[in-house]
């Protein structure tokens, strides 16, 4: 058994009440607040930079450059936004966290919004998620009872109000251009980059957009210091990360360890596959990222070696799907969601989600031509690079790798149904 879990996010996962502010503070929670409120802002931002932390929505980007891409104070006002509108197919780590532990997430609120000196902090939370809207709500109330939000927090002089906001549930709202429009009140598309938020975000103003987990990291960076967080990780990907294991596997869940973990190490951690069940192909950081195969269970679970490999750490939504799983199925139900939440704003993913919907759906049902092989690749050709944001390149990634992996299977929806190649049974994830 391999001993490489990191227990900081999930540490208090199996307390009873975990949630409760109580709880928190018989943990030492809310100290790194204190600590911070008493270092001048620039040194939490150097703390932030030198811990390596990078974000863990998807991207990668270093959070303490992006905070220090903020204009100087005008002392107009600024804002820091945590994007938990998670949605990306298979990735589950930002809900598990704001239900377990609301306080770690609203602590690295406060110390962020402080470092960056901005007086009003949102979390735009997906629309669906109601439970989770409820319990935040709840904590950010007893924060604020407690002292930790309002005015003059801790007798510092820093003031702040946090605002829970629930979207309509949109995956396009996720993209942190999108998410400031439906946060404005607006329809949630996708606007032009430069500008990044940094410099005009919402209300036009200099924004702060974080991922949950980034933000949530901080208060463990500010206790332990950011030679700490740095001591843990490869050489460019530092710390840790929730690593969010399922599909055909013994123990499906969040596993909290050091980035560069292997799959193998965590598919060892997870009890391994299923029994009877052989691993065929996985994504290493949800849909959007290109599939892997059992070859790539070595490949160290880090920004650089999963580019290396050809694919992406994306949001470390570890899916694990064995042989009885037609790759053809699961791509198409991947591509129909795709199409079904592009924003529609650009032609290239649009229109081309769409055909590609039709194309697999032939496809899976056995009424495929080989020629639709070769415009299925054609049209990813014509979204990727050429799409307005993240999303159209994002849907191409399960279908090219899927046919660089498993072109017959796709040669035999020529012939034959997906369902008689490969027949549902109860543990049938597509
Ligand atoms: P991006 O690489 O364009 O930007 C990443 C972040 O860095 C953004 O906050 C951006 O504002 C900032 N940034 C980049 N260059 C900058 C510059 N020159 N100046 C100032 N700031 C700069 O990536 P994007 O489009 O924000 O995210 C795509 C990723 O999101 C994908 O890789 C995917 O893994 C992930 N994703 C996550 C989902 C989830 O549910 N968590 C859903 C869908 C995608
Ligand atoms: Fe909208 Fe898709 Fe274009 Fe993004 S790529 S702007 S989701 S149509």
């Amino acid at each position: 058994m391999v001993d490489t879990l990191t227990p900081v996010l999930s540490a208090i996962w199996d307390t009873r009440k975990s949630w409760t502010l109580k709880t928190y503070e018989q943990h030492d929670g809310y100290q790194a607040l204190r600590q911070a409120l008493r270092t001048p802002r620039s040194e939490l931002v150097d703390a932030v930079k030198a811990s390596g932390l990078r974000g863990r929505g998807g991207a990668g980007f270093p959070t303490g450059m992006k905070w220090g891409f903020l204009p100087p104070d005008d002392g107009l006002p600024r804002y820091l936004v945590v994007n938990a509108d998670e949605s990306e197919p298979g990735t589950c780590k930002d809900t598990p966290l704001m239900l377990a532990n609301p306080h770690v997430l609203i602590e690295g609120v406060i110390i962020s919004a402080y470092a960056i000196g901005a007086a009003r902090a949102f979390v735009y939370l997906r629309g669906e998620e109601l439970h989770v809207y409820r319990r935040l709500l709840k904590a950010v109330a007893d924060a604020r009872a407690a002292g930790y939000i309002g005015n003059d927090i801790l007798g510092s002089g820093f003031d702040l109000d946090v605002v829970v906001h629930a979207g309509a549930g949109a995956y396009i709202c996720g993209e942190e251009t999108a998410l400031l429009d439906s946060l404005e009140g607006r329809r949630g598309q996708p606007r032009l980059k430069p500008p990044f938020p940094a410099v005009a975000g919402l209300y036009a103003r200099p924004t702060v957009v974080n991922n949950v987990e980034s933000i949530a990291s901080v208060p463990s960076i500010v206790r332990n210091g950011a030679e700490w967080f740095a001591g843990m990780g490869t050489e460019k990907s530092k710390g840790y990360g929730l690593f969010s294991v399922s599909g055909h596997v013994k123990h499906p869940g969040q596993y909290e360890a050091p980035l560069g973990i292997t799959m193998r190490q965590l598919l060892e951690l997870a009890g391994g596959m299923r029994e009877g069940s052989t691993l065929k192909f996985w994504t290493p950081g949800g849909s959007s990222t290109p599939l892997f195969t059992a070859e790539h269970l070595d490949v160290p679970l880090d920004f650089e070696s999963t580019a290396a490999a050809g694919s992406m750490l994306g949001t470390r939504a570890l899916q694990m799907f064995d042989q009885t799983t037609s790759v053809v199925r699961a791509v198409l139900r991947w591509t129909e969601f795709y199409a079904h939440e592009s924003c529609g704003k650009c032609t290239p993913c649009r229109e081309g989600t769409y055909w590609m919907v039709q194309i697999l759906r032939r496809l899976e049902a056995g009424k495929g031509t080989e020629e639709d092989i070769d415009t299925l690749l054609d049209t990813c050709d014509n979204i990727l690079g050429r799409s307005f944001c993240a999303l159209g390149d994002g849907a191409t990634s399960p279908i090219t790798s899927a046919v660089k992996y498993f072109r017959e299977e796709f040669v035999a929806g020529t012939r034959t149904p997906a369902r008689e190649l490969f027949p549902y049974r109860a543990s049938t994830v597509f």
